[in-house]
C-alpha cells in the first residue's frame, strides 16, 4: 500500500510450486527449478510472479494449511533457495508477492497444538465451541470443502471451526493476539524484501457474532456469515495502519462472491483504501454455478458481463486484477476455448483479458495453452476438494458420469507438472514426478512452442510487450461493443493519444464481423492476429484482431 502504485504497470505470473519445475530430480517442483526459469519468466514480458505457499505444510492443501509462517519448505529448498530467488527476481526487475493464508493454519502448528491443550496465550486462538446440550455441532455451518464446518477435537473435547478442510483450522481473528501475529508474519517477509502478498480467503477472516445457524442459503450453508463479516474492513485497515502503509508494497485479496460495488469498500482509491486489488470470481463462472463443479455450456454472455462491470464498475477509482487461470480452476482453454481449435482459442483468451485495464495474471503453462487432464480413474485425483466430491456427490450416478463431473470440476486439472519439453516427464523431472504429467505433452510443451513463430507462447510475449507499449492499454477507457452477441467480444480502449479496438470470437465457425460505426479500419493498423493475415471480412474460428489507431506511443 503506497502511492507510487508499481503493480499498475505489472504483469504477473503465478508459480505452483510442486509443479512447476523440479530442480533436484526428487519429483517435486522447488525453488532450484524457479531460478533456473527466471529468465523464461522475465522473456514473457512478466515483471511480478506470485508464490502459491512455500511455507512448511503437512499437504492436506498443497501448502494452504500452514505449519510454520516464518520458513521455507525443505522440499522447496528452504530459505536459503527462497532469498537467491528473491534475490533474482529483483535483480532482473521483478517483483516477488507471496500466499498470505491467515484464514486457518495447518492443525499441525504449533498454535493448534497448544490451543488445543489450552496452553496460554494460545487457547482462543482458533474458533472453539462445546457441543450443543442435545450432543449437537455449534451450528449448521458447511465447510468449502468437506461436509461440516465442525470437527471434534479429542484433546481439548470441544469442535474447532474449518471452512475447508478438517486439517485447516480457522483462526479466531477477533482476538487482538492472532492480529498482532499476522503482522509478524507480515512484517518478517517484507523485512527480507518481499514486495506484497496475495491474501487468501481474507474476506473469511470476520466471523458473525453468535455464529448463528444460517437458513437463508440451501448449500454452503454461513456463507453470508463469514464472507465480509463485521470487522472485516476494521482488521484490514489495522493491518494497513500498522504494517502496509510502511512498506512500498502490494496487497492482492481474493474474495469469493464480490460485486464491483462491495470491492469499492475496500479499494477505492479516492477514499482510504485498505486493500490494492481483489481477485473476483465472476470471470470464472461463465460455464458454472458458483462451482466449477456445476457445470453449464459455456455463456459468452455471462463471462462478458462480469468483464464489463468490472471494467465500468472500478473506473477512476479502483484497480482491477486482470486473470483467466489459476491453481484453482480447471484449464481455460478446455473451458471457454477449444482443444479441437487449440491454438487459435488459446491465443484468442489470450487477446480476450490481456488489453482490459488492470494488472494482468498469468497461471503457469496458461501460456503454453495447458490443457484438462482427463484421468481414467477417479483414485488419480489428488485434491481434498476433489475427493471429497466424488466420494460424496452424485453417488448414484453412472461411474462414467461421476468421472466427468471431475474433469469438469477439478482444480487438478491446472495442477499437473509443467509441460517444458517433449522428453520423458514432459522435462518437468528427471526423477518421478509427484503428480501425473499430461499425455498431451509431446504437442503441448514450451521447447516446441519456442521454435515456432507463430506459437501460443509467442502470442503471449506480443500481446504483453504491446500491452507495454499502449498508454491507452495502461490509462485508456474501456468501452464494449454488441454486448448482446453470445459470439464475439469486441471492446476498445481509449486515450489522448491513440485507441485500440480488441475483436474476440468464440465461436468455432465462421462468423460475421460487425464492425462498431465510430471504427474506421482502412485507417487503423493491425498489431495483433491469431491467423497469418486479416483480411477476410468474416471471423474465422476463435480469430482475435487488435487494431490501432494513432500513435505507438511508449508509456
Ligand atoms: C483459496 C486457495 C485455495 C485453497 C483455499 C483454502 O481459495 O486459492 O487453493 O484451497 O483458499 O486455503
Ligand atoms: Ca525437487
Amino acid at each position: 500500500m503506497n502511492s507510487s502504485q508499481w503493480y499498475k504497470d505489472k504483469v504477473f505470473y503465478q508459480i505452483w510450486p510442486r509443479s512447476f519445475k523440479d530442480g533436484n530430480g526428487d519429483g517435486m517442483g522447488d525453488l532450484l527449478g524457479v531460478y533456473e526459469k527466471l529468465d523464461y519468466i522475465k522473456s514473457l514480458g512478466c515483471d511480478g510472479i506470485w508464490f502459491s505457499p512455500l511455507y512448511p505444510s503437512p499437504g492436506v492443501d498443497c501448502g494452504y494449511d500452514i505449519s510454520d509462517y516464518f520458513d521455507i519448505a525443505d522440499e522447496f529448498g528452504g530459505m536459503e533457495a527462497f532469498k537467491r530467488v528473491l534475490d533474482g527476481a529483483h535483480e532482473r526487475g521483478m517483483k516477488v508477492i507471496m500466499d498470505l493464508v491467515v484464514n486457518h493454519t495447518s492443525d499441525q502448528h504449533e498454535w493448534f497444538q497448544k490451543s488445543r491443550q489450552r496452553i496460554e496465550p494460545y487457547t482462543d486462538y482458533y474458533i472453539w465451541r462445546p457441543a450443543k446440550a442435545d450432543g449437537k455441532l455449534p451450528n449448521n455451518w458447511d465447510s468449502l470443502f468437506e461436509g461440516k464446518a465442525w470437527a471434534w477435537d479429542e484433546v481439548r473435547q470441544e469442535y474447532y471451526l474449518h471452512l475447508f478442510a478438517v486439517q485447516q483450522a480457522d483462526l479466531n481473528m477477533d482476538n487482538p493476539l492472532v492480529r498482532e501475529e499476522v503482522k509478524k508474519v507480515l512484517r518478517f517477509w517484507l523485512d527480507m524484501g518481499v514486495d506484497g502478498f496475495r491474501e487468501d480467503v481474507i474476506t473469511f477472516i470476520s466471523k458473525k457474532e453468535g455464529l448463528p445457524d444460517d437458513y437463508i442459503m440451501p448449500a454452503a450453508k454461513g456463507f453470508g456469515y463469514f464472507n465480509h463479516g463485521p470487522h472485516l474492513h476494521e482488521y484490514l485497515k489495522e493491518f494497513k495502519d500498522d504494517v502496509f502503509s510502511h512498506y512500498d508494497c502490494m496487497t492482492l485479496a481474493e474474495a469469493p462472491m464480490i460485486s464491483p460495488k462491495k470491492a469499492l469498500k475496500y479499494i477505492d482509491e479516492t477514499a482510504d483504501p485498505v486493500l490494492d486489488m481483489m481477485i473476483q470470481f465472476s470471470t470464472q463462472e461463465a460455464d458454472c454455478l458458483f462451482t466449477d463443479f456445476v457445470h453449464t455450456p459455456f455463456s459468452l454472455r455471462k463471462l462478458k458481463r462480469a468483464f464489463s462491470s468490472w471494467q465500468k464498475g472500478l473506473e477512476g477509482k479502483g484497480w482491477n486484477m486482470l486473470y483467466m487461470e489459476n491453481h484453482d480452476h480447471p484449464r481455460i482453454v478446455s473451458r471457454y476455448g477449444s482443444e479441437k481449435f487449440h491454438s487459435e482459442s488459446a491465443k484468442m483468451l489470450a487477446a480476450s483479458y490481456l488489453f482490459l485495464k488492470g494488472t494482468p495474471f498469468i497461471y503457469q503453462g496458461q501460456e503454453i495453452g495447458m490443457s484438462n487432464w482427463y484421468p481414467k480413474d477417479p483414485s488419480m485425483y489428488e485434491d481434498v476438494q476433489t475427493r471429497w466430491q466424488y466420494e460424496n456427490v452424485g453417488v448414484k450416478k453412472s461411474p462414467e458420469k461421476r468421472l466427468q463431473r471431475l474433469w469438469h470440476g477439478s482444480r487438478d486439472s491446472a495442477r499437473t507438472p509443467v509441460q517444458w519439453d517433449g522428453s520423458e516427464n514432459a522435462g518437468f523431472t528427471t526423477g518421478t514426478p509427484w503428480f501425473y504429467v499430461n499425455e498431451n505433452y509431446k504437442e503441448i510443451n514450451v521447447a516446441s512452442q519456442e521454435k515456432d513463430e507463430s506459437s501460443v507462447l509467442n502470442f503471449y510475449r506480443k500481446a504483453i510487450g504491446l500491452r507495454k507499449e499502449l498508454s491507452c492499454v495502461r490509462y485508456g477507457n474501456y468501452e464494449e461493443y454488441g454486448k448482446n452477441s453470445s459470439k464475439l467480444y469486441i471492446y476498445s480502449r481509449e486515450d489522448e493519444k491513440q485507441k485500440i479496438l480488441v475483436i474476440c470470437s468464440f465461436s468455432d465457425k465462421n462468423e460475421r464481423l460487425k464492425v462498431p460505426k465510430a471504427f474506421d479500419l482502412e485507417k487503423a493498423e493491425l498489431i495483433l492476429c491469431n491467423y497469418d493475415s486479416a483480411d477476410s471480412p468474416d471471423l474465422r474460428p476463435y480469430e482475435a484482431r487488435v487494431y490501432l489507431w494513432g500513435k505507438q506511443a511508449k508509456i
